[in-house]
């Protein structure tokens, strides 16, 4: 099957929980397993609160969009926002690395969303913005089970 939504919404940390539900709900028409879910979740998760605290830096007046599609059994997922951007994308993907230490960052978003989803792709303009691009073949095992 092929399918495709967008969501946009402000920058506030209350949505992260919306753009997780929105996705899970969205992808569970393949019917995911619950890992695959779980880590989708997640990574929805880390996207959405970099855009929020580090692209917005809490500015609540401005808007992250989120798109997913279905394509078969690969799933794409965009989060983007129109904030600071990043300086040194290689850098910022490194494990352990975060530019706010001081906030009790772990440093680790980037290095789990490339973990747990096949394709991660980064594109960031210093003043611009940030996109992230994401793609993920789920398991076939699941039409066995379900
Ligand atoms: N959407 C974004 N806009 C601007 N900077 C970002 C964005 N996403 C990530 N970054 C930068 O990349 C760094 C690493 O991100 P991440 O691996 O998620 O670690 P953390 O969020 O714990 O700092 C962040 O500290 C930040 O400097
Ligand atoms: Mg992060």
């Amino acid at each position: 099957m092929r399918n495709e939504m967008t969501i946009e919404f402000l920058s506030i940390s209350e949505n992260e929980s919306l753009a997780r539900v929105a996705v899970a709900s969205f992808i569970s028409q393949i019917n995911p397993t619950m890992e695959e879910l779980t880590d989708i979740k997640t990574v929805v998760s880390e996207a959405v609160t970099n855009a929020i605290i580090h692209g917005y830096e809490d500015n609540p007046d401005q808007k992250v969009r989120l798109s997913c599609a279905i394509n078969g059994e690969e799933i794409e997922i965009t989060i983007q926002d129109e904030g600071r951007g990043i300086d040194n994308v290689d850098m910022a993907r490194e494990p352990l690395y975060t530019s706010k230490p001081e906030w009790e960052r772990s440093g680790m978003g980037f290095t789990i969303m490339e973990n747990f989803m096949d394709h991660v792709e980064i594109t960031s303009e210093p003043g611009e913005g940030t996109t992230v691009h994401m793609k993920k073949q789920l398991t076939s095992t699941r039409a066995l089970c379900n």
